[in-house]
């Protein structure tokens, strides 16, 4: 560990981030009653631009109407190249009641673009003297985004969240793909008559999570846009969570439960971590700094491993 400790990311569940338009008021009651620790409101993509006036509003009216009971509700606003998302930040923050707690910036690509809506925010709440601070999550789905990932990850003491978007990361790449996340036909080596498909994600992820931890943000999985394959959803997420992504997007409710499943330390894993620390306690005990567990070896690093998911599932069961 160099001089400076690792910061912790903010204590709290993330494992789903359900979304849903906010043009679409309807299955607002629906996305609270859901299992999603997080509730994305949508302004941006799925919010067509004549539309835009009236979701703000819809978002409003839901702040105050709907018991969004324990869940951590965000908003996202349109990105900083559009003329929308001033009115975005402006109209909701003045409005919205205090179960707002997040806003997501998409297209996220430089430390300054968090800045100038960390300054709106900012003079906004205290025009307004509201009392619960809102946080930021971002967005990394451009070049520039990956790019500039780490000051982005630095960016502000409000920023609890990075989340890759695999479809406009793609399209802002230039990579010859139309699918939102998960394999890629074309993304294979070749060995003897053989394809094996690899994971065309990997590295954006990896960035992301070392941006993250080293900054003490939560590192999420974007959308996987095939709904209907459950096994393909669990098989990204699965890869995620490997890599120390916390929790992945829904964009379908279906989406909710197969993500709470990946990203909730199972019981088998759990105890297995306990078994370890409880192994490496009595090897310390006896003064030996490693230990052999099921026919391995456990050390002092073992145990920082095996806290990790001990401290993960305990916070999921406060939470
Ligand atoms: N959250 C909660 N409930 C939802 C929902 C969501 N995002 N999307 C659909 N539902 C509800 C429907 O109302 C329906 O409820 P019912 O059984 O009571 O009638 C049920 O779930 C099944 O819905 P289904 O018919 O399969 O889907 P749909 O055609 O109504 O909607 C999408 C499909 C993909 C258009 C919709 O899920 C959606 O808008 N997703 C989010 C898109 C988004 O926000 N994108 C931006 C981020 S990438
Ligand atoms: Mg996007």
């Amino acid at each position: 560990m160099s001089f400076r400790v690792q910061p912790a990311a903010p204590a709290r569940p993330n494992r789903c981030q359900l979304f849903g338009p906010g043009s679409r008021p309807a299955i607002f009651e629906k996305m609270a009653a859901g299992a999603a620790d997080v509730i994305n409101l949508d302004l941006e993509d799925s919010v067509a631009p004549d539309d835009k006036a009236e979701a703000r509003a819809n978002i409003i009216a839901a702040t105050h109407d709907i018991d969004w009971g324990g869940k951590y509700l965000s908003v996202r606003i349109n990105g900083l190249d559009t003329p929308h998302w001033y009115r975005d930040v402006v109209d909701v923050l003045e409005s919205a009641s205090d179960s707002l707690a997040q806003i997501m910036i998409p297209k996220v690509g430089s430390a300054a673009d968090v800045y100038a809506v960390d300054a709106l925010v900012t003079a906004v709440e205290a025009a307004k003297g509201r009392t619960r601070p809102i946080s930021l999550e971002v967005i990394i789905e451009t070049a520039a985004g990956i790019a500039h990932v780490e000051e982005i990850a630095a960016s502000s003491p409000r920023l609890q969240a990075m989340s890759l978007g695999a479809a406009d990361f793609a399209a802002s790449m230039g990579m010859q793909t139309t699918g939102i996340g998960g394999t890629q036909e074309n993304y294979y080596m070749h060995r003897d008559g053989e394809k094996y498909w690899s994971d065309p994600w990997h590295w954006a992820q990896a960035a992301i999570v070392a941006a993250c931890r080293t900054h003490g943000v939560l590192p999420v999985d974007g959308p996987f846009g095939d709904f209907s394959d459950d096994e393909g959803f669990r098989a990204q997420a699965r890869r995620s969570a490997t890599l120390g992504m916390v929790g992945k997007w829904a964009i379908h409710p279906k989406q909710v439960a197969l993500a709470n499943e990946v990203f909730t330390p199972s019981d088998e894993a759990v105890s297995e971590a306990r078994e370890i620390l409880a192994a490496m306690d009595e090897a310390q005990k006896s003064g030996a700094g490693a230990a052999v567990y099921k026919g391995r070896l456990v050390d002092i690093a073992s145990v920082r491993q095996a806290e990790v998911i001990v401290r993960q599932a305990e916070m999921i069961e406060a939470g």
